[in-house]
């Protein structure tokens, strides 16, 4: 048996075209600023990525671009002129920031209302009370939607997702709880990871590490997701996962490229859409 691969790239443009057929019917576009600091290579493709979308579904984009050493209380400043702004619907702040700058701090002085990536600890404060936030992380979301449109079934599966970050792992696990899964969290510091992921009818890996996971790390028939974006010696883009490797063993698997990464991208543009609503009763 050979495993079903799991299409994000069709899904998210589906998404996305029916994120564009409501953004078009809207007088007043949303509008989305994206704060970028620095030169980092891989932020700025992703920025592109995001303002090239954007454009493509009528969605009003714009990238603030600092140097690297602009001042803590400066962005502090602007993101709070950009809370007040009525024609700012969303507000992302590229991660990661320059050391010198309290994430947490830039995070939180973000209106919960305008909080595109769903980071604020009042969105994810709701997220862990199973209530309603304004919005919830790109990633996670992307990945919930693509279980669900495969039909796999979440409720009662044990799910083990390897990574505890703040933008994938930690609200993931909160989201996956909510739709009734038994969730493991596995991180660095976990003993015995391969006889938890054993144990996983869905795994998910979020770890930064070309193919790490391979066939002896799963159960037969599990589900695969791949959120790993890495390089590999020949500077291929790769997953966590070893894919062929697993292909024959498991049921479903996202690709590296072509799986998760555009549903992120794909639900950035949703929550975008989303808090607008909100933001005008909608
Ligand atoms: N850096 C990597 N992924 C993300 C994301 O989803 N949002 C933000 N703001 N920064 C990131």
């Amino acid at each position: 048996m050979t495993a079903t691969i799991i299409d994000g790239l069709s899904y998210a443009n589906k998404i996305i075209n029916n994120i564009k057929y409501e953004v078009n019917k809207l007088k007043v576009k949303p509008k989305l600023v994206v704060i970028l600091v620095g030169n980092d290579n891989a932020s700025q493709i992703y920025v592109k990525n995001k303002q090239k979308r954007c454009l493509e579904v009528g969605i009003e984009s714009e990238v603030l671009h600092f140097d690297e050493k602009i001042k803590q209380d400066k962005l502090l400043d602007i993101i709070k002129q950009l809370n007040e702004d009525i024609r700012v619907n969303a507000i992302l702040v590229q991660m990661p920031l320059p050391s010198h700058i309290n994430s947490n701090l830039i995070i939180e002085t973000i209106s919960p209302l305008k909080d595109v990536d769903g980071f604020h600890p009042y969105n994810v404060g709701k997220l862990a009370l199973n209530m309603t936030p304004y919005s919830v992380a790109c990633t996670p979301c992307g990945i919930l939607k693509l279980l669900n449109a495969y039909n796999i079934e979440i409720k009662g599966k044990h799910v083990v997702i390897i990574g505890r970050s703040n933008i994938v792992g930690r609200p993931l696990a909160l989201l996956l709880l909510n739709n009734d899964a038994t969730v493991t969290v596995c991180h660095s510091k976990t003993e015995n990871l391969k006889q938890i992921t054993q144990t996983a009818d869905i795994l998910i890996s979020a770890i930064g590490k070309a193919h790490l996971i391979n066939s002896t790390f799963i159960k037969e028939n599990a589900v695969i997701i791949d959120v790993g974006i890495n390089r590999d010696k020949n500077n291929k883009l790769t997953g966590d996962v070893d894919f062929n490797d697993v292909f024959e063993k498991c049921n479903f698997i996202t690709p590296v490229p072509k799986g998760v990464g555009p549903m992120t991208i794909a639900m950035l543009l949703q929550n975008t859409l989303d808090l607008y609503k909100t933001q005008n009763n909608i």
